[in-house]
């Protein structure tokens, strides 16, 4: 069900979000904003602001972001149409209801009905580990020194050598084909009807946090092709959103949560004691995997194989976390491949010394970056220099920036001083607006600043236009909707236009166009950007550099575009050039009003 754009701005204007905010942060009133601390993630000064003006929040320490819907939506981790209904009942308005019950039951009926498959297949399969014909399956599992409780606890099956037998038991349960095509554990081909996905593999269910089955992993028992089959994702299992033994670990009462690669490494690690593992499930970590770690922990302990790809995978992890409000440490496990080796091999005590000898996620980071600089050679090393001096931008508590500052300093035998200057030009370059992390693989970094820098005159020119809304008769006569080259900065920048022309701009309405997480996210950020440039003449500059910058930038792109044959877009190209130069040479009467 979709509501209508109309009724969604209603609900939302209806809702003040510094009202909303107020029932679950303390927030205090300075200049126009209001500020309190970050409820999503760990901090101790407040970075937290909600704009009444924008009516919009920012955290400006760990990047989130968004509306007064995207509030209740992270707060509660709960899904827009949850929130929708109940910032309705706020304000007192009445949703259409009918079409939405009906559509919305449908669909609840139906994830309800695959859980209950899931769950009827997880003990199918348990089932049959446990007979006769489990019998291989058993003792391979013995075999890996797995006891009985230890399967017991993670539900381990085994699904058979017959390639229907859980199609018949399902049906035998009533399940109509049209559910079981959905539920990930059948293939399904015209020749042969529905067949079982898994057969003749070791079953391991997946549980999401609350206990419930929504997927499974299934390894064969010798060295066969795929080592592993998962389900795919299906209305219940969403990837990206669950974490292998979560469900187990979040009870575990131990300061921080393990998260590691592999199913068997999971459950390894849970025999011999660390209750608090976790997998990601298969795949690279995802954001919203990160804020699930947030939910119950602060403190993640990393372990990825200690081959190249595992180091590759961490160093993803490790910002995906940072910014989730996490504090990270990398566990070293060399000479073994993953956990479960390592227990086998040292054993559980020895694995506890590594897991205390872990190194701050911070310093793995330009530990590894450093292999790709030479620093013998003077230009490698200052690279090198730029770079830390990069991501220390990153800090935005200037306690704890200065603090991995010295030690990476003395690690690395760098004049503090030094670096503290290299440190703050990187942050006015940012024109005063609060650095955000990029998530950069170390490799393609010195090429993404380059490419960045005309994105970064398009993002701060939307920043200034919602910040001083007057300003946009004065910048319309110059800028106009082509020359936001960056896609998304050119469709926010069509929707803050069109909110201009009608009367004022509206930042938390331009925020539900935006669908996709991460854009949202982007969005957010823009708009919610702060300016520090304090008197009327430096802005005036700042503004007027921005204006000309993101000018060139487009018309070199476009002169770089442009068709050999297309005379008039060249001739157009050329006038526009021409009103620059003189717009050039006018530049100190140049004015834009900020009243
Ligand atoms: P690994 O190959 O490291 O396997 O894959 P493992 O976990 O150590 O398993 P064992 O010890 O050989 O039994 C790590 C994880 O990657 C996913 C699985 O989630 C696995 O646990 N994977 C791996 C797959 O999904 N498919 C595969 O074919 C291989
Ligand atoms: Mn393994």
């Amino acid at each position: 069900m979709r509501y209508s754009d109309d009724i969604i701005e209603e609900v939302r204007s209806r809702n003040n979000i510094v009202d909303v905010v107020s029932e679950y942060v303390r927030l205090q009133k300075k200049g126009s904003s209001y500020f309190g601390l970050c409820p999503f993630h760990n901090e101790k000064s407040p970075s937290f602001s909600v704009s009444p003006g924008k009516q919009m929040f920012y955290c400006f320490g760990c990047g989130v972001g968004g509306n007064v819907f995207t509030f209740l939506m992270e707060y509660e981790n709960a899904s827009f149409p949850e929130v929708l209904e109940k910032l309705a009942d706020r304000a007192g308005i009445e949703l259409p209801k009918q079409e939405y019950s009906r559509e919305a039951k449908q669909e609840a009926d139906k994830k309800s009905a695959l859980l209950a498959i899931n769950k009827a297949a997880a003990q199918y399969y348990y089932y049959q580990l446990r007979t006769e014909r489990g019998q291989q399956a058993m003792a391979y599992l013995t075999g890996r020194q797995l006891s009985a409780q230890t399967m017991q606890k993670f539900g381990l099956g085994y699904a058979g050598r017959y390639s229907s037998d859980l199609y018949r038991y399902l049906k035998s349960k009533n399940y109509s084909d049209e559910l079981l095509k959905i539920s990930g554990l059948f293939n399904v081909d015209e020749k042969h009807g529905m067949t079982d996905k898994f057969w003749n593999r070791v079953i391991f269910p997946i549980m999401d946090v609350n206990n419930r089955v929504i997927g499974f992993g299934g390894r064969v028992m010798g060295d066969a092709k795929p080592k592993y089959l998962n389900s795919p994702e299906t209305m219940i299992f969403d990837k990206s959103r669950n974490l292998y033994g979560l469900n187990i670990a979040r009870s575990s009462r131990k300061k921080n949560l393990i998260i590691c690669e592999g199913y068997m490494d999971v459950i390894s690690m849970h025999q011999a004691g660390f209750t608090n593992a976790v997998a990601s499930l298969g795949t690279a970590l995802t954001s919203q995997q990160c804020s699930l770690l947030k939910r119950f922990t602060n403190e993640v302990l990393v372990i990825y194989d200690s081959d190249g790809a595992g180091v590759k995978a961490a160093l993803r992890a490790i910002p995906l976390l940072k910014d989730a409000g996490l504090t990270t440490k990398v566990i070293n496990l060399s000479p073994y491949k993953d956990p479960d080796e390592f227990i086998k091999a040292e054993g559980p005590e020895a694995f506890a010394e590594r897991l205390e000898q872990g190194t701050n996620g911070f310093l793995f980071e330009i530990d590894k970056l450093q292999l790709e600089f030479d620093l013998k050679d003077p230009q490698g090393k200052t690279d090198f220099f730029h770079e830390i001096a990069r991501r220390l931008c990153r800090f935005t508590d200037e306690l704890e920036r200065n603090n991995y500052l010295e030690t990476i300093c003395s690690r690395y035998r760098i004049e503090p001083q030094m670096m503290k200057k290299l440190v703050n030009q990187l942050a006015l370059k940012g024109m005063g607006i609060t650095p955000r992390t990029e998530d950069a693989t170390p490799v393609k970094q010195k090429q993404k600043i380059k490419v960045s820098g005309s994105d970064m005159a398009q993002r701060l020119m939307l920043t200034w236009l919602t910040t001083y809304p007057s300003i946009y008769e004065g910048i319309r006569k110059v800028i106009t909707l082509t020359d936001f080259t960056n896609p998304l900065y050119h469709r926010i920048a069509e929707l803050l236009f069109f909110q201009m022309e009608k009367g004022k701009p509206e930042p938390a309405a331009i925020l539900d166009k935006f669908q996709d997480v991460e854009e949202q996210k982007e969005v957010a950020a823009v708009l919610h950007a702060r300016i520090k440039l304090e008197s009327q003449e430096d802005r005036q500059q700042a503004l007027i550099d921005v204006m000309f910058r993101m000018k060139e930038d487009s018309l070199k792109k476009r002169t770089s575009e442009l068709a050999p044959n297309d005379s008039e877009g060249f001739m157009k190209l050329l006038k526009e050039k021409k009103d620059l130069e003189e717009l050039r040479a006018r530049k100190q009467k140049l004015h834009i009003s900020f009243e």
